[in-house]
């Protein structure tokens, strides 16, 4: 039997008395296949010796931003990348308000703007410091921007007050964390577009558009991670493929809509975030084009729309499209849902002071036949998974029917 490769943890500890009880969580992790990396707050050291830690956990752990030493072996950003996981176990309310403020003060808060890993947050504090609206306000923020809270409990508190704001147990909190992720795509072949397209008007020269990729291979990732089979046909983007994905490399509309009616007989699922062009040059110029003229005349004729083909296929896989709108987003997006003939549309507002195109963040409304989900805005990593299960409750939902 192969064995499974251990979950990589960043546990953060910051300055509060359940840190006393990080040791243990640390066991419960490694009991449960983790590797734990300790970064410590300054306050955290008051309650917990750094020495217990690496009794536990096996490894040096490290409290500085710039110790010459620890940076001359995994240096922070890598750190910050080696991460399956950050977790902050317990996570105080000061902790809480630098993370809500972006604040980079420190190697923990640094790590935790430097690494694209899910944060898991454990708060632990007073119960009136937990009920103050400044930690209620900062608790949002950070759910909206995609960190996970575990807890916190209530009950008796070690200032001897009772109330909510005690750090959940470590078993509670390794089993919520490691708990195996439900693998309900298993055996369906989901097709994914992601990018954007490139219609060349001579050899050097292309018309393209402002589409990163990200989102699709947020999704293409999130899909995998649920036991799907994903082939991602791309357009030109500088990101890495995800583990376990069969990446199909495109430039053109034409291209897309290849490689797409190649394989989509055996997908059970299609999103198609790509931005494809709407139109192409109606004749690519062989030979690079002279700048002698003063003005330059291209036609453009229409590329297929990928989307609404697949849709209108007699045995059509569940379709799902995206529609990027600068203006009444969700009319446009129904509207487009309908006339495509789509199973499911996420809409984006995108412009210039909003997440869509090349940004790392997004906000999406998810429409269907019989309802809708508003995501607010957070990571594209942690949207593309809560669309993911999203995309794959409705498929279930529609074979149910
Ligand atoms: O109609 P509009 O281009 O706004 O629709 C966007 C959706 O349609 C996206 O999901 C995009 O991937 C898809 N699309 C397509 N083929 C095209 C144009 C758009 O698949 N030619």
């Amino acid at each position: 039997m192969t064995q499974q490769a251990a979950t990589k943890i960043l546990l953060g500890i910051s300055g509060g008395i359940a840190a006393y009880k990080t040791p243990d969580l640390i066991r419960r992790l490694r009991e449960r296949n983790a590797e734990v990396e300790v970064v410590m707050t300054r306050a955290a050291e008051s309650f917990v010796t750094p020495l217990s830690l690496q009794a536990v956990c096996g490894r040096s752990v490290r409290s500085a931003l710039l110790d010459p030493q620890a940076e001359a072996g995994m240096d922070h950003i890598e750190l910050a990348r080696w991460a399956d996981h950050l977790l902050v176990a317990p996570a105080s309310a000061h902790l809480l308000a630098r993370l809500a403020l972006g604040l980079a003060d420190d190697l923990l808060t640094t790590l935790a703007l430097a690494t694209t890993a899910p944060v898991w947050l454990a708060p632990a504090m007073n119960h009136q410091m937990w009920l103050h609206p400044a930690t209620q306000a900062n608790v949002q923020l950070l759910s909206a921007r995609g960190c996970v809270l575990l807890g916190p409990g209530s009950g008796s508190q070690a200032c001897g007050e009772i109330g909510p704001g005690r750090m959940l147990e470590p078993l509670d909190i390794a089993e919520r964390l490691l708990a195996p992720r439900p693998q309900c795509m298993a055996g369906r072949h989901v097709l994914i577009t992601a990018g954007p397209t490139q219609e060349a008007i001579d050899p050097v020269r292309y018309i393209g558009n402002r589409s990163s990729g990200k989102m699709g291979y947020a999704l293409a990732a999130a899909f995998t991670e649920l036991g799907a089979r994903v082939t991602l046909v791309s357009g030109p983007t500088a990101l890495a493929c995800p583990l376990g994905v069969e990446r199909v490399s495109i430039e053109s509309a034409g291209q897309l809509y290849e490689a797409v009616m190649q394989r989509v007989q055996t997908c059970s699922l299609f999103v198609a975030t790509a931005a494809v062009a709407d139109y192409r040059p109606q004749d690519v110029v062989a030979t690079k084009i002279k700048k002698e003229a003063s003005s330059l005349t291209l036609t453009l004729v229409r590329n297929p729309d990928i989307l609404a083909e697949v849709a209108a296929l007699p045995e059509a896989p569940f379709t799902v499209g995206f529609a990027a709108e600068t203006d009444a987003v969700e009319q446009h997006a129904m509207e487009k849902l309908q006339a495509k003939g789509l199973d499911m549309i996420a809409a984006n507002l995108v412009g210039a002071e909003h997440g869509g195109f090349g940004a790392d963040d997004n906000a999406l409304i998810v429409l269907w036949h019989a309802g809708r989900q508003v995501f607010p805005m957070m990571p594209k990593v942690r949207l593309g998974k809560e669309l993911a299960k999203l995309i794959a409750d409705r498929y279930a939902a529609s074979l149910a029917n």
